[in-house]
């Protein structure tokens, strides 16, 4: 039932070019245009929407910050990424303009449920984000984009997480083609580069012994940083998570161009910092992240960073270096995070530890 793998988390990690395809399945139309058939809101109401509130918790909270990136890049809606056990309790504005996005990968999860009754009630629409088919938040929301990965068994969400972040680009993609706020020769690029994914994915999982020779390798490590920048910022989150959720380590992720506003001081000799190298580009991304990673490496930090094939700047101040395939920085998401879930599924093995079922987790959380 795991296909020789030790782990349902193993085993999904390495779904998860399948999980993407799947994912991606039977979106074109006849017209090779972009369509979503769960959608059930019709082009006008898309239209009227003026703003855009996503609600998700832990791992499926970082797969709305991406989406938070994409949309407002390829729509120019403005999003709110907003943690759904916050939400309710803040007297949130809300009306029939907002369209609230609930991402759950259970779709059961009790936080999220309630927040999506209370935007009913105050006449908003709620389109969800979900891989369980009938469960209540779909059966509850307005719209539904259903993920494909198939049941996710391992507590520590991998495969769940990818298929949200195609259905999160699938969404942004499909307003921009419904406000015109994209050409369609744009959507279909990204479209195709989306339908490439599997395949980058699985260059990433080509490598996974030698990130499990790094991960072998931190077994004493009492904690561990992560450095993320733009779309590598959630990425960076999401691989502190798996890490502290399965190797019970202090594990943090940070906004690079945060770390001299404060945690540039938790940095000493020996301290492993994971560093998500955005892909080099025409913005100063690349450039601002190389001189974050210099600064913790100055103060004796091992970094150890992910970064595109063909990045050789990036090579001298890295410790260890993996590498990633080359995509545009909105999705490199899907490929970055990959190794951070092999890592902490490693390290969490080579500690002893039940990587399908950590202390004090449950799969789905029905309960506030
Ligand atoms: C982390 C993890 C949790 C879930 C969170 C939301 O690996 O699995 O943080 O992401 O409990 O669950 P869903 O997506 O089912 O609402």
């Amino acid at each position: 039932e795991k296909d020789g793998h030790d782990w349902f988390m193993r085993k999904e990690i390495f779904e998860q070019p399948r999980a993407v395809a799947d994912s991606l399945l039977g979106r074109r139309g006849v017209d090779g245009r972009l369509q979503l058939d769960e959608m059930r809101l019709s082009d006008q109401e898309l239209r009227d929407i003026t703003k855009i509130i996503i609600i998700a918790c832990g791992t499926s909270f970082y797969a709305g910050m991406v989406a938070k990136y994409a949309i407002e890049h390829w729509c120019r809606i403005p999003v709110e990424v907003e943690l759904a056990s916050e939400f309710r309790y803040r007297d949130p504005i809300l009306d029939y303009s907002t369209l609230v996005v609930a991402i759950s990968q259970s779709g059961e999860t009790a936080d999220t449920l309630q927040a999506i009754r209370h935007a009913r009630t105050q006449r908003s629409k709620v389109l969800a984000i979900c891989n369980t088919n009938g469960s209540t938040i779909p059966r509850e929301s307005d719209a539904v984009i259903y993920t494909h990965a198939g049941p996710e068994i391992g507590v520590a969400s991998t495969k769940g997480f990818l298929t949200q972040l195609v259905a999160c680009y699938l969404l942004a993609l499909y307003l921009a083609q419904v406000k015109g706020t994209r050409f369609g020769d744009e959507i279909d690029q990204v479209l195709g580069q989306l339908e490439a994914m599997p395949e980058q994915i699985e260059k990433v999982l080509a490598l996974a012994p030698d990130v499990y020779a790094l991960a072998r390798e931190h077994v004493q490590s009492r904690s561990v940083l992560f450095l993320g920048r733009h779309a590598g910022y959630p990425v960076a989150l999401e691989g502190a998570l798996k890490l502290k959720e399965l190797a019970y380590l202090h594990a943090e992720g940070f906004a690079a161009g945060e770390l001299k506003h404060g945690p540039i001081a938790l940095v000493e000799e020996g301290l492993p910092v994971l560093c998500v190298v955005p892909p080099r580009g025409r913005d100063q991304l690349h450039d601002k992240m190389l001189s974050g990673i210099q600064e913790v490496r100055a103060r004796g930090a091992r970094t150890l960073c992910l970064a595109e094939e063909g990045d050789e700047q990036v090579a001298p101040y890295a410790d260890e270096l993996i590498r990633l395939p080359r995509v545009p920085v909105l999705l490199q998401p899907l490929v970055a995070v990959v190794p951070l879930q092999l890592f902490a599924c490693e390290l969490a093995t080579a500690l002893g530890y039940d990587v399908d079922q950590p202390r004090n987790l449950a799969k789905s959380v029905t309960v506030e």
